[in-house]
């Protein structure tokens, strides 16, 4: 499939990841709480998730809570909570006009049963549209390989596979990422040099792009900048 081209007749990846980190930083700076910061970076995610459609991209990834994230005070999680909340009332509401599919990795298990239910109501309600955002919400690369694990363990003790017939793509069929294509690109803001448990099975063959922006701060240009440097890229998947 051909990637599609912006305005500026840049391709664009089909599949966009982004850890959207430095929230908390943003805040501080600031002089103000955490949870402000979260809330700018609501803010933010909402410009580049429209920004992404008018590009595009087909699928975004993004990193809102991870598995380690509950170690944080109870003040900050029922914020970001509260946020996510928020957003996905916003989201059903705008969701004709938006026309966006949401789909959810990780353990919703684990979120309030409200949440769950917008989550669930988000999900089967956009089923449809066709750009879609993947939410990573107490989302963990180790958890979801795990989880998979689990899965195709149950398969074999319910004689429905057998071990020595396990291939990639049918490990990929466990992952809550199941027919999404790998992401191309994956985008860390915030001045972080690390992946944090994002992806870990799907980022194989990712090009990273790291930069000095706090995720609030983080606009179009900057995934602009994030884009162009993956155009820029030579990716050879192991080959010459
Ligand atoms: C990312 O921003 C948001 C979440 C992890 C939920 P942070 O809250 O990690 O911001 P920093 O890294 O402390 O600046
Ligand atoms: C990664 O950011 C998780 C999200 C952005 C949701 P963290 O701020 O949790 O990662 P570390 O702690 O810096 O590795
Ligand atoms: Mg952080």
């Amino acid at each position: 499939m051909t990637p599609s081209v912006n305005e500026n007749k840049q391709p664009v990846p089909r599949h966009i990841a982004i850890i959207m980190d430095g929230n908390g930083r943003w805040a501080k700076n600031r002089g103000l709480p955490r949870t402000a910061g979260h809330a700018a970076g609501a803010e933010a995610f909402r410009k580049i998730a429209n920004y992404c459609r008018t590009l595009g991209v087909e699928y975004l990834t993004v990193y809102a809570f991870s598995t380690e994230n509950w170690k944080r005070s109870a003040d900050e999680v029922s914020g970001i909570m509260r946020l996510l909340g928020n957003y996905l009332k916003e989201a059903l509401r705008d969701m004709e006009k938006n026309r966006v599919r949401f789909c959810f990795f990780g353990d919703l298990s684990r979120l309030s049963p409200n949440l769950q239910k917008l989550c669930e109501e988000a999900q089967s309600k956009s089923s449809d549209y066709d750009v879609q955002v993947n939410f990573c919400l107490n989302y963990g690369g180790r958890d979801e390989l795990v989880r998979a694990t689990r899965l195709f363990a149950q398969d074999v003790v319910d004689g429905k596979a057998q071990p020595q017939d396990l291939t990639e793509e049918m490990l990929s069929g466990y992952l809550y990422s199941k027919d999404v294509p790998d992401p191309e690109l994956i985008i860390r803001p915030s001045g972080e040099l690390r992946t944090s448990n994002f992806l870990l099975w799907q980022s194989a063959y990712s090009e990273y792009v790291f930069m000095n922006v706090l995720w609030p701060d983080f606009g179009p240009d900057d995934l602009d900048e994030a884009i162009s440097q993956y155009n820029r890229r030579n990716r050879r998947f192991g080959g010459v």
